[in-house]
Parts: C-alpha cells; sequence; structure tokens
C-alpha cells in the first residue's frame, strides 16, 4: 500500500510514519522541517497544503491509496487569536486533499480530529455526541470534519486527544513542558477542572496502522487510552514517574490559567466503539514504556 501521510514531522504524523513505514511505501509531507521527519520516511515531500494546485500536483504524482491527514494547525491559543489560520491550515487543507482525492478518483482519506470538537458538557463523549465545539481550534476542525464528509470519498474521522510522546519531540508536549518547568525550579500550573484521556502518541499511530488493513471502518471513530483524569493528576503522575519535585506543582483552575481559549473542562474521549472493533484497549500513563525527558 502506498500511504502519505501529511505533516510527517509532527508529533503524531512522524510515529505514523514509523508504524506506517515497517510494510508500507511511505510518502511523507512537511511544510518547513525536514530535518524533523523520521528517517523511515520513503520520500519527503514539501508542500503547503493551503496551495489548491500543489495538493492536485501532488496527489495526482503520488497516487497514495490512503492518505492521512495529520498536519494542522494544533496551537488552540494561536487558532482563537487568529481564526484565519486556522481556517487556512485546519479547514482548507482538508479540502483541497479531498478535492485532489476526489479528482483522482482513488485513495481513503483518513481525517485526524480531535475531543475539541464536543462542548465538554459530557464526560468523555462517544462518536454519536452533536459536534458543539466551544473555541475557534474546534470549531475548524469540525469544520474539516464536515467538508470530509461531503467530499464523496472513502474516508474515516479518527479523533484523538491529550498526546504526549514517551521521548522529547522537537515540537514539545505536555510531559517535556512539566519536566522542563520543574527542572528550572519554576511552578507548573496545573488545573484540577480540565478532565481528558492522555493518551501516548506511538500508541495511537500502531492502532491507526492497524485500523488502515481493515476493509470497512464506521465513519467516525475515538482513539485515546481509557484512563480519565485532571491535567493536574496528569502533572502528579509525570513528576513521580521522572522523580521530579511533585510539590512545585501547583494547583489551580483553568479559569486562573487566563488562556486565549476557552476550553471544553470534561474534554477526552470515550473509545467503546474502538475497543469493540479492535479487541483492545490503549496503553495507560504506567503502562508505556521508555517515558523520559
Ligand atoms: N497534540 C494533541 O494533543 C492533539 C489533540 C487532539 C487532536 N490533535 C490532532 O492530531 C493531529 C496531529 O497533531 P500533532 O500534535 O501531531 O500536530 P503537530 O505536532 O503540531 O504537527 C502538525 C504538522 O502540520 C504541519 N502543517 C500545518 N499546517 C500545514 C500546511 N498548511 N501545510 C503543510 N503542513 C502543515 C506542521 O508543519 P510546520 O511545523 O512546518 O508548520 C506540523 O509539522 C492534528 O490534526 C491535531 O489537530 C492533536
Amino acid at each position: 500500500m502506498r500511504v502519505l501521510v501529511t505533516g510527517a514531522a509532527g508529533r503524531l504524523g512522524s510515529e505514523l510514519v514509523k508504524y506506517f513505514g515497517s510494510e508500507h511505501s511511505i510518502i511523507g509531507t512537511f511544510r518547513t522541517t525536514q530535518r524533523d521527519l523520521p528517517i523511515s520516511c520513503g520520500t519527503a515531500v514539501k508542500v503547503d497544503l493551503v496551495d489548491e494546485s500543489a495538493v492536485l500536483d501532488m496527489i495526482a504524482e503520488t497516487r497514495p491509496d490512503l492518505v492521512v491527514h495529520c498536519a494542522a494547525a494544533s496551537s488552540v491559543d494561536r487558532c482563537q487569536l487568529d481564526s484565519e489560520f486556522a481556517r487556512l491550515n485546519n479547514v482548507v487543507t482538508t479540502q483541497n486533499l479531498c478535492q485532489a482525492i476526489s479528482h483522482v478518483g482513488r485513495g481513503r482519506f483518513f481525517y485526524i480530529s480531535t475531543d475539541y470538537v464536543f462542548d465538554g458538557a459530557t464526560k468523555a463523549p462517544e462518536e454519536t455526541e452533536p459536534l458543539q465545539p466551544m473555541n475557534t481550534y474546534g470549531e475548524s476542525k469540525r469544520d474539516a470534519e464536515l467538508a470530509t464528509r461531503k467530499a464523496g470519498i472513502e474516508f474515516a474521522i479518527l479523533r484523538v486527544c491529550a498526546l504526549y510522546t514517551a521521548g522529547a519531540h522537537p515540537k514539545g508536549d505536555p510531559i517535556t513542558a512539566i519536566a522542563e518547568t520543574i527542572k528550572r525550579r519554576e511552578v507548573y500550573k496545573a488545573a484540577t477542572d480540565l478532565f481528558s484521556n492522555p493518551t501516548e502518541v506511538s500508541d495511537v499511530a500502531r492502532a491507526i496502522a492497524a485500523l488502515a488493513k481493515l476493509p470497512e471502518l464506521p465513519e467516525s471513530l475515538h482513539i485515546a487510552a481509557p484512563e480519565y483524569m485532571t491535567r493536574h493528576e496528569f502533572a502528579i503522575k509525570v513528576a513521580e514517574r521522572l522523580n521530579l519535585d511533585r510539590n512545585l506543582i501547583e494547583a489551580v483552575t483553568c479559569a486562573d490559567l487566563n488562556l486565549p481559549a476557552p476550553r471544553p473542562l470534561k474534554a477526552g474521549l470515550g473509545s467503546a466503539r474502538f475497543e469493540a472493533l479492535m479487541g483492545y484497549s490503549l496503553k495507560s500513563f504506567d503502562s508505556v514504556p521508555g517515558i523520559s525527558r
């Protein structure tokens, strides 16, 4: 199978390249940072996915069997401050890829989405929950989901949440933020009212590579570890695992953090559908090997 992964230098994209790369021919796209592409990335293509004709040409030339669209404006607060940035990088990139796949008339499309398409009123929502984003990032991801559904191509919307990496990644992640703050002997403020399912990124990539082998998938699927906790509980777990001073973790509320974008408080995802389909659940924090900083 020929698999094209967008955002291949990103946190999830780079892991996907590794998992798919062990069995399939890989095309990884990047926009700025080729040096961050994993070594297993077969062919690297530099492309700004906002550029409609460049996307059309790339898909026509590579004719992938599967496109996994990971590239995104993933900073929730930056999206809140610049809605056009969110629209271009989340919605337009998706429209361009869907249109190009439709144009060549072949290839499956996996759209990587988020728990932030929900409003955080229901604990760990399942796939049947109505889409009700409460910030600009969530709205742009919802719009990209809708564009995917309308495109008339074979697709699956795969929602993930609260990703962390076992080892450090150049783009950073919550564990790096916690560890670096505490190592500087500064206070790390962690919300006691923000819930999610922290999920290790390579575990998600392994699951997506396995899903790609199934002949049929539901239109939407949640891929998340079942463990549900607050950001404060997660920070404490990280400090304990890395032997860092947990006294430097301060319990605050989400409102205390004064973040530009409002957050769904009960974020996260229910992954019962995934577990029924695949027959296993993703790893809890304590069972993820090799967590280091
Ligand atoms: N991280 C999380 O906790 C989380 C939670 C829920 C959902 N998600 C979703 O999961 C997916 C992967 O997230 P991630 O954290 O791995 O993202 P990431 O590390 O920020 O990587 C995203 C990549 O997308 C690329 N990109 C953005 N706009 C582009 C464009 N117009 N053209 C080409 N490339 C572009 C970026 O390239 P440059 O660096 O060169 O700009 C970057 O390498 C995203 O769809 C995100 O919305 C993530």
